[in-house]
Order: structure tokens, then C-alpha cells, then sequence
């Protein structure tokens, strides 16, 4: 039985998870499938930018699966977090920016794999909330780690402790989501991102997605050298002189070849 798969389309990968009646909460042959996925989109030649969504229309990812945790001891409970931080480790360094489409329930696994994407575009029915430690546990999927760099120590921790749920507004308003749609919108909103990322300037966006993260630990010096080198190196690309010199020239230039 396959519960992900993916679709390629104009330099776009959809990967769909599809577990509806467990909301997609994700087991381990779940995260073993993503897995695989995300190692064979990392051989694709001209990958442009990965989106991940859910079939149906109430839950993204309603977390790890309970059922299947729920009796592990902590050898087996290590393994599980092993695997749901390879798998995310492997999403989030893909070279290409990642988008997560959130059309229901980003909930404890489901939210941290949100925030392993480096954008969440969310429909007005998402909802978000870290229920680990109401369960006895920890979040494991990274979310400890991923939400406090993305929103502060304060909100994270405000979030992990009570696991209070929010809804898509307040998510938006802390930076968790980038963009809210209505619901019946998302689909298209997410595909046009997409379709906008690919047409810019592949070389240029993997370089600028190294460098953003880079900020996260690097020094400030030590950062700026990183891009002034990485901004250098774009001056050695086809792509580089091509949509200058449509600049120059008052075109637009979308033809990007990757070179
Ligand atoms: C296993 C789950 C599940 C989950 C839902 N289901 N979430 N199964 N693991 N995380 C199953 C239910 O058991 C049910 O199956 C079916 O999906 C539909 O769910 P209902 O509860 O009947 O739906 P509803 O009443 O609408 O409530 C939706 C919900 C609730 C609010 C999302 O299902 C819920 O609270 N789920 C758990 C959310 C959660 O705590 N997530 C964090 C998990 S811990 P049946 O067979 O009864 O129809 C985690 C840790 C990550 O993610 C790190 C690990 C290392």
C-alpha cells in the first residue's frame, strides 16, 4: 500500500500524503515512503521547488502515529525520532525551496514537518498545535529545535508547554504561516508560488536558500564573506548574463536554464 507519492510538473515536485482515515498521522512506513521520495527528488537535474500537501480537505499531517507509539520503550522511541529527523533533515536541505500546503490539522509531527518546508502557505481551515507534552512526550520530530528558530524561544515555549491549538490567523501573525488563503483557494495559491519560484533563477534561489539558513549559525562576518562569495559565483552563469541583459534590454526574462 502506497500512502505517498509524488507528481513532477514544469520543474515541480508534488509530493501527496494520503492516509485520510488516520488524518495522515504519520507512521513509520509513512516517513519510510517520504523518505525515499525526497532521496530520489534530490537525482532530479532541474528541480525547482518540492511541494508537500495531503489529499482531502481536514488535515495536512494530524501527527506521529499514537497508535504505533504508544507501546514502543525508549530504544524503540529512539529509532522513531531517528527516522522522523532523517526524513525531515532530508526535506529541509533539499537545494530547492520547499512549500508546505496546509489545508487542515498541522498537528504535533504535522507541524513540525511544516516547519521543515521553508514556506506554509495555509488554507483558513488549518489549524496548528504541539500536543506532545499532553501525551507525555516531547515533540521529536524537530519541533522544539525548528519552532523556537522560527518564532523565538517565548512563543515556542508558550506553545509546547500549554499545546494550545491555534488557528490559521494567529499562525499567520506569528510568521509560522506565510501566506492564508480562503479555503478553496489554496490548491491554486500554492501552484502559482511554485510556478513563480521556477521561474526565477534556480541557480540564484538554491544559493540564496543555503545562505538564509547559513545565517542561522554562522557569525554575521563569517555570513556576509559566505554571500559575497555566493553572490560572486552567480556571475560565472549563463542564466546571470541572460537576465541582465534582458534587463537592459526591457525584457522580461523568464527562461532560465539552470547553466
Ligand atoms: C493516530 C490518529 C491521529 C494520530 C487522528 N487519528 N490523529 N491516529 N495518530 N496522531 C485517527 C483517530 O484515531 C481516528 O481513527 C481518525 O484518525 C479520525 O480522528 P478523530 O479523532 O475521530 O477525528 P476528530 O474527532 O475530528 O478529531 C481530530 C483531531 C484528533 C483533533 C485531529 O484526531 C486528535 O486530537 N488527534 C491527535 C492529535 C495529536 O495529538 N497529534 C500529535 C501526536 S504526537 P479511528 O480509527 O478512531 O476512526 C506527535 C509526536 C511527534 O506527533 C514526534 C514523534 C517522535
Amino acid at each position: 500500500m502506497s500512502f505517498v507519492t509524488k507528481h513532477l510538473e514544469n520543474h515541480i515536485a508534488y509530493i501527496t500524503l494520503d492516509r485520510p482515515e488516520a488524518l495522515h498521522a504519520l507512521h513509520s512506513e509513512m516517513l519510510q515512503e517520504l523518505l525515499l521520495i525526497v532521496e530520489e527528488l534530490k537525482k532530479e537535474k532541474d528541480l525547482r521547488v518540492v511541494v508537500i500537501r495531503s489529499t482531502g480537505d481536514r488535515s495536512f499531517v494530524a501527527g506521529a502515529d499514537i497508535a504505533e507509539m504508544a507501546n514502543f520503550n525508549a530504544t524503540e522511541a529512539k529509532a522513531y525520532a531517528d527516522l522522523g529527523h532523517s526524513v525531515f533533515t532530508a526535506i529541509s536541505q533539499l537545494a530547492c525551496p520547499v512549500i508546505a500546503q496546509i489545508n487542515g490539522y498541522a498537528l504535533g509531527g504535522g507541524f513540525e514537518l511544516a516547519l521543515a518546508a521553508d514556506l506554509r502557505i495555509a488554507g483558513e481551515k488549518a489549524s496548528f498545535a504541539m500536543p506532545e507534552t499532553g501525551l507525555g512526550i516531547t515533540p521529536g520530530f524537530g519541533g522544539t529545535q525548528r519552532l523556537s528558530k522560527l518564532v523565538g524561544t517565548g512563543v515556542a515555549a508558550e506553545l509546547i508547554f500549554t499545546g494550545r491549538r491555534i488557528r490559521a490567523e494567529e499562525a499567520k501573525a506569528l510568521g509560522i504561516v506565510n501566506t492564508l488563503v480562503p479555503q478553496e483557494k489554496l490548491a491554486e495559491t500554492v501552484k502559482e508560488v511554485a510556478e513563480s519560484i521556477a521561474l526565477r533563477s534556480p541557480i540564484a534561489i538554491r544559493k540564496a536558500k543555503t545562505l538564509i539558513y547559513a545565517a542561522e549559525t554562522l557569525a554575521l562576518a563569517d555570513g556576509l564573506a559566505f554571500e559575497a562569495s555566493a553572490f560572486a559565483n552567480c556571475f560565472a552563469t549563463e542564466d546571470q548574463k541572460n537576465a541582465m541583459k534582458a534587463f537592459l534590454e526591457k525584457e522580461t526574462y523568464t527562461d532560465f536554464q539552470n547553466k
